[in-house]
This record gives structure tokens, C-alpha cells and sequence, in this order.
């Protein structure tokens, strides 16, 4: 098969926190599966720093090891291991002072594509970003990356902006929201704009309502720290579940470009309803199944952190007057599913008398695992009988349909940090959708801070607390199991 892969330019990559656990886990075992492909120029260099005191053979070692333990077996090939470690060189600098910033300076090449991957905490964004200038080692064509969580509230993310404004232009920043490199994402907006099928129904006149779904089976063990100041609408509703939603509620685009894309998602957050309490049901898992629960996991008995939420939101404008979409995401479910769900309505009249019409068609877009789309159509019960209804699935696995190419999907990260690369903002944040999303949530919590409101507890490895199935049943509706 021939590659369809298009290398990169040649580039330079500063990773700070380039020992760190996102650095080991995803950014470095990516960029090798980019190198193995050939998408990554041979005389590219990639240069960890950080605090530690460690030696370029020593951070290869680091490297080697998590290569080994995050990649494939099928994708580790010897020789290319060496020749990406090869590529790896490692400075000890010290981020709020002075020590390393001078042996950083002369390793940058010019003539190449300058990237700062700050995969460090945002308390140390503007130090990083001001002696990047100060030492001359970024330009003005140089890019920057950073992760989430990009602030706690809107007023620590307008902060955060301010500070990387003082050094980088808008169009040089590239916020990571990991969701937007996730396959499915992107193929929602292919779905939706590249095909006639779809768009003419997609309103309040044809869909009854939106269910979106990430459920994931892990608990918070070992992150506890973080995640019981963040809670499940910080940690994934204002991002992640955000941009899903932002994609599925835009309107077109004039054309698939970062300004244009970016700017119809923000419309859609600033079309956010505030959401009513009665809206909102938080869940914490409680012990069970061989795990402790969410309180021994963040150590703090007196925690009133929800590691799971449902939530129904309204986009109001003329597109979704009257379609609620529903929200759900928690740790220790049942299954590691994500899907959206568009549930169209029932056809106005049904000429079938009044057996079973109510099917409605559903589409089903599947994020993980097996990536794919499901639309559940009405067609007539084969056989003698009479005309009896049937709900049959039209299913499609990518891997199924489209075969090796398929196969072998790129992990969001590699994905991104290519564009990052690439120059190609659109599936990163900007600054202002970020305030726009922190600005929609910022009052959520407040209220339920100001009421004292408690989540209520549920079992691990179930579908989540009961109160969610209420907040769909008492709309006549009700959520789509989650598949095992
Ligand atoms: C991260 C959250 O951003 O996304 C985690 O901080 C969560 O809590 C993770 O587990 C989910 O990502 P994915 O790609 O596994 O669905």
C-alpha cells in the first residue's frame, strides 16, 4: 500500500516537563509513531526540558523505556527506536530562573519550525513564555502549546490569556483539547458537511433531542489531587463535552479553516441557556466492584466533588429552539463508551394505525471504542403477517468499512502535534471560546457552591446514579444503555 502520510517540515521541538507523565505516556510514544511513519523529517529534534539533572543518554533511556511500555509491540522496531532517540536531546533548565536558558538558546536552528510544548502546570506558563523572549529562543514564527486545564474558572483563564498575550501573537498559540483530535470528532464535522443527507434535518423541526455520552470505567486513582479540585464539569464538561457539543450545534462554516470553524463553535457557546438546578445531576461512585471509592481515592471524606454529571442545555437560536441536549460523563461506569446520539422525531402521521410508529430513527456516532456510525431505520418485518415494523441498524465500523487504512488510526496527540507543525490552528481553542465556556460554567458551580449541593452517590460499574434517569424520564425520554 502506498503511504498517504505527507511529512512535516523539518522542526525543532522544546517540550517543557519533558520528563513528566504526559510527556511518557503520549507526546514522545506519538512522535515515534509519526517517525516510524515517516511523518516526522529525519533531521528533526525534539529537546526535553526540564528540572531534573539528567544527560542526553539518560533521557534516552527514559524514553526508550516508555516506548516500550506505551506503544504497540506490532510498532516497535529496533532500528527506528534508536534513530528517533537519536533525534532527542535533553537540558536541564530552570523554569522561574536563570540556569539553562542559555544552553537552550544554542541548540535552536534556524531556518527550521520552532515548537514549545508547555506540558508543565499554568503557574509556570508566563515564566516559560517570558524567558522564551528573553533569550531570544522563540520567534515570531515559533508556536507554543499548552495543555489543559487551561484555567479553573473564567477569571484564571482571561489571566492565563493575558499572560501568554504579553508574549505570543493569537495565531501562535495552540490550545490542546485532546477531544479535537479524536477521529470521530473530526468525521462529525465530515459527516455533517460533506454530505447532502444529513444537514437539511439537522434542526429542532426534525430532532428531538441530542444525548452525549462519555462514560469511562476508570476512577480517579492517583490523580486525586487535581481532580478533586476540578470534578467532572471542569475536568470534562467545559472542554471535551463542549466541543463535542459545539460541533454537533454549529452552523457551516464558509470553509474549513481555523478562524472560520472557531468562530461558529463560539456562537453556539455563547447560545448556551444558563442551565436550571433542577438540569443537573451530580453522582459520586461509591465503593465496590474490587475498587475503593471516589472519597478514599481523593483521600477527603468531606468531598462534594462529582466524578460524574447529567446535565440538559439548551442552544438558544432558531436552529435548536425546543431540542435539549443531554450530557452525560463519569468515571467507574459500566463500559469505556463514547457516542452521540441524534434522535430525530417520529414522522408526523403515522398511515400504519397505531402499532409500533414511535420508532424513531436514531444516528449514532460512535467516539470509542470501535469507531463508527449506527442509523436505526424502520423498514417492514419480513415475512407473511401483514405490515409489521421492525427497527433494524444501518452499521458502520470504520475499521470494517474503510479497512487497513483504518486500522491503524493516529492517537489524537500525534495528530495535533503534527498540526501544531503544520501551522494548522483549527482543531486547537481560542482564547475566547475557552472564556466563553468558562463564562457558561462559572455560574453552574457558583450556584451549587451557594446551596451546598452534595452529589448523590452511585455504584461502580453501574450506568450512573438513578436521579440521571429521571432527568430524562420526566421528559418522556430516556438515555441509551451503554453497551458493555
Ligand atoms: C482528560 C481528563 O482530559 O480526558 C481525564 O482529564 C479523562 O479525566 C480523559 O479520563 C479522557 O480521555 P479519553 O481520550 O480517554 O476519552
Amino acid at each position: 500500500m502506498v503511504s498517504r502520510v505527507i511529512p512535516v517540515d523539518l522542526f525543532d521541538l522544546v517540550i517543557f516537563g519533558g520528563t513528566g507523565d504526559l510527556a511518557r505516556r503520549k507526546i514522545l510514544p506519538g512522535l515515534y509513531r509519526r517517525f516510524l511513519d515517516g511523518q516526522i523529517p529525519e533531521d528533526s529534534r525534539i529537546i526535553a526540558a526540564a528540572r531534573s539533572e539528567m544527560d542526553d543518554a539518560g533521557y534516552r533511556d527514559m524514553i526508550r523505556e516508555a516506548i516500550v511500555e506505551f506503544v504497540s509491540k506490532d510498532k516497535q522496531d529496533k532500528t527506528c527506536i534508536e534513530k528517533f532517540l537519536s533525534r532527542l536531546a535533553y537540558v536541564q533548565v530552570d523554569a522561574t530562573g536563570t540556569d539553562g536558558w542559555d544552553e537552550l538558546a544554542e541548540k535552536m536552528r534556524d531556518g527550521v519550525v520552532r515548537a514549545f510544548y508547555f506540558s508543565v502546570g499554568p503557574s509556570l506558563f508566563g515564566a516559560i513564555a517570558e524567558r522564551l523572549h528573553a533569550y531570544h529562543i522563540a520567534d515570531e514564527d515559533s508556536r507554543i502549546v499548552v495543555e489543559k486545564p487551561f484555567g479553573h474558572d473564567l477569571a484564571t483563564a482571561r489571566a492565563l490569556n493575558q499572560t501568554l498575550a504579553e508574549h505570543f501573537d493569537e495565531t501562535q498559540i495552540y490550545r490542546i483539547d485532546h477531544y479535537l483530535g479524536k477521529e470521530t470528532v473530526q468525521n462529525l464535522m465530515a459527516v455533517r458537511f460533506a454530505n447532502m443527507l444529513f444537514e437539511p434535518l439537522w434542526n429542532a423541526r426534525n430532532i428531538d433531542h441530542i444525548q452525549i455520552t462519555v462514560a469511562e470505567t476508570v476512577g480517579v486513582g492517583g490523580r486525586g489531587g487535581y481532580y478533586d479540585k476540578s470534578g467532572a464539569m471542569r475536568d470534562m464538561v467545559q472542554n471535551h463535552l463542549m466541543q463535542l457539543l459545539c460541533l454537533i450545534a454549529m452552523e457551516p462554516p464558509y470553509a474549513f479553516e481555523p478562524d472560520a470553524v472557531r468562530d461558529e463553535k463560539l456562537k453556539v457557546i455563547r447560545a448556551l441557556d444558563p442551565v436550571e438546578p433542577d438540569d443537573i445531576v451530580r453522582g459520586q461512585y461509591g465503593a465496590g466492584e474490587g475498587g475503593t471509592s471516589y472519597l478514599d481515592d481523593v483521600e477527603n471524606r468531606d468531598s462534594r466533588t462529582e466524578s460524574y454529571i447529567a446535565m440538559k442545555l439548551h442552544v438558544a437560536n432558531w436552529r435548536w429552539k425546543g431540542t435539549p441536549f443531554y450530557l452525560r460523563t463519569g468515571k467507574r461506569l459500566r463500559a469505556r463508551t463514547s457516542e452521540i446520539a441524534i434522535v430525530f422525531k417520529d414522522p408526523p402521521h403515522s398511515i400504519f394505525g397505531d402499532q409500533e410508529t414511535h420508532k424513531s430513527n436514531v444516528l449514532v456516532i460512535r467516539l470509542q471504542p470501535n469507531e463508527g456510525m449506527n442509523l436505526k431505520v424502520t423498514i417492514k418485518e419480513p415475512g407473511p403477517g401483514g405490515m409489521r415494523l421492525v427497527e433494524v441498524p444501518l452499521d458502520m465500523s470504520f475499521k470494517e468499512a474503510l479497512g487497513p487504512d483504518a486500522e491503524d488510526i493516529p492517537d489524537a496527540y500525534e495528530r495535533l502535534i503534527m498540526d501544531v507543525i503544520r501551522g494548522n490552528q483549527t482543531l486547537f481553542m481560542r482564547g475566547d471560546e475557552i472564556e466563553a465556556s468558562w463564562a457558561w460554567t462559572d455560574p453552574i458551580i457558583e450556584g451549587w457552591e451557594a446551596r451546598g449541593d452534595r452529589p448523590v452517590s452511585y455504584d461502580p460499574g453501574s450506568s450512573g446514579p438513578e436521579d440521571a434517569l429521571m432527568l430524562m424520564h420526566k421528559d418522556g425520554r430516556r438515555w441509551r444503555e451503554v453497551k458493555v
